[in-house]
């Protein structure tokens, strides 16, 4: 298969256990200022579903089948789920931040690979995906930063 394609459908994949991922930061982070970080991480999983709909999506107008089953999922994924436990305010941007780090460089890897083939909507599709991760690891920073 098509390297652009079969990263695409990793890409859905990423997508589909961070939604999952997410939630369990969301619902088992602890700490003084849980009800913002709770908060937060809601809009980070909401912002992940929208990707999720929209690769896949971007998969058909290519004329494939995106990936469409949890089995698919976590066989395609690179991503690696976390324990139902505790997590503090700390640990829950840590993993936040690696992981849109990681989307980062995938989505990056992909717009390349789509330009190399003049698939300019992929690569704009991509760029955007690039900037809001981007944008985020900002704020994290920020957050961070003493
Ligand atoms: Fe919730």
């Amino acid at each position: 298969m098509n390297k652009k394609i079969s990263l695409m459908n990793q890409y859905v994949a990423d997508l589909a256990v961070l939604n999952v991922k997410f939630h369990n930061l969301h619902w088992n982070v602890v700490g003084e200022r849980f009800v913002p970080v709770h908060v937060y991480l809601e809009e980070q999983y909401d912002a992940l579903f929208e990707q999720f709909d929209e690769v896949a999506e971007r998969l058909k107008m290519l004329g494939e089948y995106p990936l469409a089953s949890m089995k698919a999922y976590l066989e395609a994924t690179k991503v690696s789920e976390l324990d139902n436990k505790d997590y503090s305010i700390a640990e829950a941007f840590s993993v936040v931040k690696e992981e849109y780090t990681k989307l980062k460089a995938l989505a990056t890897e992909i717009r390349h690979l789509a330009d190399d083939e003049g698939d300019f909507v992929t690569v704009a599709v991509m760029e955007d995906m690039v900037a809001e991760y981007d944008k985020q690891l900002w704020f994290i920073a920020q957050s961070f930063k003493k």
